[in-house]
């Protein structure tokens, strides 16, 4: 979509501040990351990648919708703008398609003006009004609001933000089980037989364990990734046959939900494709939600004995 409205879109080979820094140029507008990816489970070290940006000029963009600020809260690590869809964890119960930017409020807009010319010179759609100087620290989330909202009508129904809301007020509460669960789930996956890998970075094996204890204090949400023995095949039958999880490409259910990508979301693509896209034929993405643990558990259980 970005190229199409002519902005230019660079992927970093990964997540550290000198991989990012190759791609920054004069026309670089923003940083952007997820606080923790999906699927991947990577945490990059945010107030690293923040100060590296802000030597640019550039500001940082997180999605923070896989921790939520129940677990992590990226302005407080000195990214500057952070989004979410509420579709998942916030809402929480998989019944709406919404999100959210919230706007640390601590860019200099106007000190780099030759980059963001847009908040402090006269927006000719809007009265001619100079967001730094109407707005000051709110100016970007007020263009956001009175430029690109209400010019392209993506406004959230009156229903769906009821939904939304209801879901936000049990946020604290579901994301503290989300987490005992994934980490039962993680340990009792990584202990198995069948499993030949497990990324969750709350294990202690995982390469970004110590980035989860900085930035969610070791609450590094409920998603999840493992390698079932047998490949592609045995990726199947453990899909098939689970009966608690549901097999939908969502995340952040309070429902426990599972995907095979190499059989379902990226069966289209060829293999290589399906490599360079970080899809191999044995992973499995889980989303462990509120259920009992005991459930949980059983479940895989029986869906890895059917693999078998
Ligand atoms: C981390 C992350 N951000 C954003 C989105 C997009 O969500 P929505 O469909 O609510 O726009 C997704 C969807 O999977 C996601 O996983």
């Amino acid at each position: 979509m970005l190229p199409k409205l002519g902005i230019d879109v660079r992927f970093a080979d990964g997540d550290s501040p000198d991989d990012l820094a190759t791609h920054i140029d004069e026309k670089t507008a923003g940083v952007f990351c997820e606080s923790i990816g999906n699927p991947a489970g990577n945490i990059p070290d945010m107030a690293a990648i923040a100060d590296m940006a802000h030597s640019h000029g550039v500001p940082v963009i997180v999605d923070n919708t896989v921790p939520t600020p129940a677990l992590c809260r990226p302005v407080e690590f000195g990214c500057d703008i952070v989004l979410h869809s509420m579709t998942k964890y916030m809402g929480g119960h998989g019944n709406s398609i919404a999100g959210i930017l919230v706007d640390g409020g601590i860019f200099d807009w106007e000190k780099h003006n030759e980059r963001f010319y847009m908040f402090s010179t006269p927006e000719p759609s809007y009265h001619g009004v100079v967001f730094t100087d109407a707005m000051g620290p709110a100016a970007y989330i007020a263009r956001a609001r009175v430029v690109a909202l209400r010019n392209t009508g993506s406004a959230l129904s009156p229903f769906n933000a009821f939904l939304v809301l209801q879901g936000l007020q049990t946020l604290s509460l579901r994301m503290e089980r989300h987490v005992d669960n994934a980490m039962a789930v993680a340990k009792h996956l990584e202990s198995h037989e069948q499993v030949e890998w497990v990324t969750y970075p709350g294990l202690e094996s995982s390469p970004y364990y110590e980035l989860a204890q900085k930035y969610t204090d070791g609450k590094p949400a409920a998603l999840l990734t493992f390698g079932i023995k047998g490949g592609f095949d045995a990726g199947v039958k453990f899909y098939d046959e689970l009966k608690i999880f549901k097999r939908l490409v969502n995340i952040g259910d309070t429902k426990s939900l599972a995907a095979h990508p190499a059989s379902t979301t990226h069966r289209q693509l060829t293999p290589e494709e399906q490599q360079a896209a970080g899809v191999t034929p044995e992973t499995i993405r889980l989303c462990i939600g509120i259920e009992h643990i005991d459930d949980i558990l059983e479940d895989i259980e029986q869906a890895l004995a059917a693999a078998r």
